[in-house]
């Protein structure tokens, strides 16, 4: 099983970046995090990021995975072709957010990509990720029996 794990913008900053919200890891700090838990679950993963929701989009139309985790970032909030590229894929996805986005400003209580998903976790910084690589393993085990 191979799963994508898609960043979008602005989270290459992790580490440096309004770190109250986001922790002190960076994002290759938390993607070692992720390829440890993946090899404990023997799945591979492969990571991509870009602060571009076209490049993102093309990323969703062209994996080859069994599904994706994906922190869409301010794109979530935002973005209806993201939402409608996961839509155009058959493969699931779980969007993960390290802040809680409820706790914070009202523009990002709601996210055009997660009806797309089959899930979503926020709030739980860098553990978001693995709680979404979990959940996404499992949904993905459950169906193919
Ligand atoms: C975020 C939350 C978004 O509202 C924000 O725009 C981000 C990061 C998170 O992981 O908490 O860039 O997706």
């Amino acid at each position: 099983m191979k799963i994508t794990v898609i960043n979008g913008p602005n989270i290459n900053m992790l580490g440096k970046r309004e770190t109250n919200y986001y922790g002190d890891k960076t994002l290759e700090q938390i993607n070692s995090m992720i390829s440890e838990l993946a090899a404990v679950l023997c799945v591979k993963v492969d990571f991509f990021q870009s602060n571009s929701e076209g490049e993102i989009i093309d990323c969703i139309h062209n994996t080859d995975s069994d599904g994706m985790l994906i922190n869409p970032a301010a794109y979530s909030h935002t973005s209806i072709a993201i939402r409608d590229a996961i839509s155009s894929v058959t493969i699931p996805a779980v969007e993960v957010h390290l802040s809680n986005i409820f706790g914070r400003d009202e523009f990002r209580h709601h996210s055009y990509v997660a009806p797309a998903c089959i899930g979503q976790i926020s709030g739980f910084g860098a553990g978001s990720y693995l709680l979404g690589l979990r959940a996404l393993v499992e949904h993905i085990k459950g169906k193919k029996g």
